[in-house]
């Protein structure tokens, strides 16, 4: 690893907390809580992860985030992931969680929020590192079911900065939510979406016009819409990219095609992240590392790849230079 990577101050804006349960945490949970995993060991379950497409990774994470039940589980997952970002210099995250994931088991959204967030605000006390907490709603559901949710989450409203959507995009495109956007909208929340991971560039388009998101997590699609690159650079609408997740989940065929570099030259506020690491083989340093062994990234690209997450995020003026 670079001393310039590890170095470098970043910010962490495409974080799926669920995609942070480790082997050994999944095993630890499960014989905490009593339940029995289909899988004979932790190097079993880590032979599982070998994935065709979006659909074959979400079969597996949607399996192993049954061992998260309690408030202190969500509070031990998300504390080992931010011990994890804090040591890979990671100085403010906006992290995802998926309410539907937990409440369709029977686990209350109460468990889950005081849990991710009193972690969250411990990291601040300890390290005076800052977070926000975004709410995804699951595309394959019904815009019905996000409605629910929605609903559900009002008494926690005051934990929670904005909504995303995630889970299977072909298929699922943003119009699908249209009415669920406006009504976030109105209640003040922040938006973003998933779109163009797997899906077309269209769906960044909706995304943007139909469904009003301020940033777009993937986004990589773009690459093939030259009109929409050229627009997402005028607006400096982020793409929050994540370079080992498209490794995966096979967007990419490999490091050396990622659409990263050529994004980030034609003047989009393009920006790296994890996604779901402990799938995808690497944190934050590791993605950046994977940019510059696997696309020949220049320290001068890393850093302004670093400078970019700090323009996308939510901080304040007077936060975001304390960063910089
Ligand atoms: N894409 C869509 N849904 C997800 C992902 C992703 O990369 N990670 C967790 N849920
Ligand atoms: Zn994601």
């Amino acid at each position: 690893m670079s001393t310039f990577i590890s170095e470098l101050p970043k910010v962490e804006l495409h974080l799926h907390i669920e995609g942070t349960l480790e082997p050994e945490m999944v095993f630890a949970l499960a014989r905490r809580n009593g339940i029995t995993l289909d899988y004979q060991d932790e190097s079993a379950l880590k032979a599982a992860y070998q994935f065709a497409d979006l659909q074959s990774f979400l079969d597996v994470y949607y399996q192993g985030m049954q061992v998260l039940l309690t408030e202190q589980d969500f509070f031990d997952l998300t504390w080992a992931y931010l011990v994890r970002a804090y040591a890979d210099r990671v100085r403010h995250v906006e992290i995802f969680f998926d309410p539907q994931a937990h409440t369709g088991r029977g686990v209350p959204l109460a468990a889950v929020v005081s849990g991710i967030h009193r972690a969250l605000e411990q990291a601040r006390q300890q390290w005076g590192l800052t977070s926000r907490l975004i709410m995804s709603f699951l595309r394959h559901l019904s815009e019905a079911e996000a409605f629910e949710t929605l609903h559900h989450a009002e008494p926690f409203r005051q934990q929670l900065s904005g909504i995303g959507l995630d889970s299977a995009e072909k298929g699922n495109p943003p119009t699908k939510f249209s009415q669920v956007y406006a009504a976030a909208r109105e209640q003040g929340y922040r938006l973003v979406a998933h779109a163009g991971e797997e899906g077309p560039a269209g769906y960044i388009r909706d995304a943007l016009d139909i469904l009003q998101v301020e940033r777009i997590d993937h986004g990589v699609a773009a690459i093939t819409d030259p009109p929409l690159m050229a627009r997402l650079a005028q607006e400096r609408i982020p793409l929050t990219v994540c370079p080992l997740s498209n490794l995966k989940l096979n967007v990419i065929k490999s490091m050396a095609e990622h659409p990263m570099l050529q994004l980030l030259h034609a003047g989009l506020c393009v920006t790296v992240n994890s996604d779901d690491p402990a799938y995808f083989g690497g944190y934050m340093n590791a993605n950046f590392e994977a940019l510059q062994q696997g696309l020949g990234a220049s320290n001068e690209e890393l850093l302004q790849l670093a400078l970019n997450g700090v323009e996308a995020c939510w901080l304040s003026p007077e936060e975001k230079a304390v960063l910089t």
